[in-house]
């Protein structure tokens, strides 16, 4: 967005001006990617003047049409540009929308829970945060009620103190022969017979992750009237058409109570192992695939230690809080082949990376438990039996047996 000084040679003539108008350029950037600047408007502002030296003296749209986990629109928000973002990916799309499209709708508002506030100010996206994590509370009260007595405590021997104890993690051994060599396929756990996403998944594990999935599901209607006692318009209107009132409001804190779902899911399959040295869990996909585990350990949703609901919960929403929405950000869901551009948009993608990662076919993992919770606030995104294959630009052989297209 920025013009390179070599292309002004009236006001740079020399290379050594040139380079010095570099190094002044870079400097801005320097100072935009360290951490604390994250929001220091100064900082911000500086990059601002030069971009709309470059821009006709605007700040033009950012448009990622393979947005994916959001970066791109997410820092062109930070900038304070208009941000827009779409992906084939419904998982993708709904990362977008909880990044850039969500916040901005209820920036500054205060919480509309029952219990007692935090603070007496709200900035950006705080308020929207304490009620993620109000609701997330609840949620799992309603939880241990329901499913507490499948996590039982355990009698500890004389030796460790005896006495209960609320286990942090079971571990379990998967039965089964040991696979042949000819069934090693760079670590794929379908090679084990784990071929379907059930299969990931102990009966406890299911129970848990599905009980969740419902609760937050179950939870939209005590929201909204909530909302409703805090003052919000009760105009039915959903999040999808655009609502900011207590319909949409309460869609809202449960797409970020159904991103908690999805990241206990990462934490409650049985491809999760000990990090022995760590004490703690380890997560199913520590890269892009799910390789086979054989001493897998179970996490305990109701404990106080690793990878239980509240911790997954603090995770997404530390991150609401911390986000510091812009003015106005959208995120849909298109094929890149068929995206509209807004006028004097400039594209800025970071493309699949050729057959490297199998994006969709990974994500069912995420989409199989993100349905549940929001087929009924994003009925077109979640109305598929998985996420879309036949469109994605990916070159993997198993897709196309015969080849890239030739056009
Ligand atoms: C390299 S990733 C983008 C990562 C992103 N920059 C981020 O911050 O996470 C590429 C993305 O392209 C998406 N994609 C693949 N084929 C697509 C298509 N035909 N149309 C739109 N998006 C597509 C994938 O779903 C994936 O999210």
């Amino acid at each position: 967005m920025v013009d390179d000084p070599s292309s002004d040679p009236e006001r740079f003539s020399t290379d050594e001006a040139v380079e010095n108008e570099r190094q002044r350029l870079f400097k801005i950037i320097e100072d935009l990617v360290i951490w604390e600047n994250s929001t220091n408007e100064e900082v911000i502002e500086r990059a601002r003047v030069e971009i709309r030296k470059s821009c006709a003296g605007e700040l033009p749209p950012i448009y990622d049409p393979f947005s994916g986990g959001g970066s791109i629109p997410l820092e062109a928000q930070r900038l304070g540009l208009p941000a827009f973002g779409s992906d084939l990916n419904p998982v993708a799309v709904m990362i977008g929308k909880a990044m850039i499209e969500i916040p901005p709708r209820y920036k500054d508002c205060r919480p509309v829970h029952r219990g007692v506030l935090d603070r007496n100010h709200y900035r950006n996206a705080e308020g929207l945060a304490e009620d993620v994590r109000f609701y997330g509370r609840q949620i799992r009260e309603q939880a241990l009620e329901r499913i507490g007595n499948l996590y039982p405590d355990v009698t500890l021997p004389k030796e460790l103190g005896g006495g209960n104890a609320t286990p942090m993690a079971w571990k379990t051994f998967l039965s089964g022969s040991t696979p042949t060599r000819a069934m090693i396929t760079g670590g794929v756990c379908s090679a084990y017979g784990l071929s379907t996403w059930g299969h990931l998944f102990s009966d406890r594990q299911m129970v848990a992750l599905l009980t969740f999935s419902e609760l937050v599901h179950a939870i939209g209607a005590h929201i909204e009237r909530d909302a409703i006692a805090a003052g919000l318009a009760d105009d039915k209107i959903p999040l999808r058409s655009g609502g900011t009132g207590a319909k949409a409001y309460a869609e809202a804190v449960s797409v970020y109570l159904a991103f908690a779902v999805d990241k206990c899911a990462d934490y409650w399959s049985s491809l999760c192992s000990w990090h022995s040295s760590g004490e703690k869990m380890r997560n199913t996909f520590g890269r892009q695939a799910l390789p086979m585990v054989w001493d897998y350990a179970e996490a305990n949703p109701f404990c106080d230690s690793s990878g239980n609901w509240g911790a997954m919960l603090d995770w997404v929403w530390k991150t609401v809080e911390n986000i510091h929405p812009g003015n106005s950000g959208v995120e849909v869901q298109s094929d890149a082949q068929a995206v509209i551009y807004p006028p004097k948009t400039v594209i800025s993608t970071d493309p699949p990376y050729y057959d490297n990662i199998a994006y969709a076919d990974l994500s069912d993992f995420f989409f199989c438990w993100m349905k549940p919770s929001l087929k009924h606030i994003y009925p077109d995104l979640f109305g598929l039996l998985s996420t879309p294959k036949a469109e994605e630009l990916v070159a993997t052989q198993f897709r196309r047996p015969q080849g890239p297209p030739t056009q």
